[in-house]
């Protein structure tokens, strides 16, 4: 069955996933969740996609968790339901992913740019996490992602106040990794990722999996992983190819193993 909160599309090797509750920002209810999950264990498991985007519309990434769906909740309904937890399948994505973020990506939305590998914003982005404002805290991840991106000062302020961070404030602060012209984010943001599906992909998960081990352990524990996955990629025919490329002066035909 068709989804009834996102579109997919594929271009070559991409993935694209674009939020598409208009009426509602793209906030982000149970429905959407379970969509997202699936759509994006889908391409996990494609062997054709190389990565995915993940966009929303002009106006909103997404302005939240959806606060009509969430509003009635009591304590125990949401312990235990673990209300949120499914969230964390969007992080358990192994292949890389790119979030596109044009107009607001408030709470849960700002949250849900963070879990992406990596955020191109368009000049138009904003950032934050309102949650204050509602009489709660960020539930998603905000307090913990955000301040290892931005650090503990910028974090605070952000959660505490509630207040929206323009696009180039969050580049500036390392939330993002880039600001584009609003008219170019798409094809920005899909450019990037054909050129990561490009590479082997062996070696962009394993990338991945190690840039992200540096915000679980210590810097010998992180350092020693990431040379055990160096080597590990020795044993692939990518390495092979790519090295060999190198030397014989001609561009590598990664067969992605
Ligand atoms: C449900 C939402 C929504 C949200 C917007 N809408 N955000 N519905 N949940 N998070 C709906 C509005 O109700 C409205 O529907 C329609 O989208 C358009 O929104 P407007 O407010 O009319 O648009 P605008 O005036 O342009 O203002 C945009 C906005 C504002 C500044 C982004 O919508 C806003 O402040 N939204 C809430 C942002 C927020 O607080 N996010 C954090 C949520 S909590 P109708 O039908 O009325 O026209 C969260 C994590 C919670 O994410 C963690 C706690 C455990």
């Amino acid at each position: 069955m068709a989804p009834k909160t996102l579109k997919t599309e594929t271009n070559g090797r991409v993935a694209i996933i674009t939020l598409n509750r208009p009426e509602a920002l793209n906030a982000l209810n149970s429905e959407l969740l379970a969509e997202l999950s699936e759509a994006l264990k889908r391409y996990d498991a494609d062997e054709k996609i190389g990565a995915i985007v993940l966009t929303g519309s002009e106006k909103a990434f997404a302005a939240g968790a959806d606060i009509k769906e969430m509003q009635n909740k009591d304590y125990v309904g949401a312990y235990l339901e673990d209300f949120f937890a499914g969230w964390g399948d969007v992080a358990a994505t192994r292949k890389p992913v790119i979030a596109a973020v044009a107009g607001y990506a408030l709470g849960g939305g700002c949250e849900l740019a963070m879990m992406c590998d990596f955020i191109i914003a368009a000049d138009s982005a904003k950032f934050g996490q309102p949650e204050i404002t509602l009489g709660v805290i960020p539930g998603m991840g905000g307090t913990q992602r955000l301040t290892r991106a931005v650090g503990k000062s910028k974090a605070m302020d952000l959660c505490l106040t509630g207040r929206m961070m323009e696009a180039e404030e969050a580049e500036r602060c390392g939330l993002v990794a880039r600001v584009v012209p609003a008219a170019e984010l798409k094809a920005t943001a899909v450019k990037a990722a054909e050129k990561i599906a490009s590479f082997s992909l062996p070696a962009t998960m394993m990338a991945k999996e190690a840039v992200n081990r540096a915000d679980e352990v210590t810097l010998n524990e992180g350092l020693r992983f990431e040379r055990r996955l160096f080597h590990s990629l020795f044993a692939t025919e990518d390495q092979k190819e790519g090295m060999g490329a190198f030397v014989e002066k001609r561009k590598a035909q990664f067969r992605h193993r």
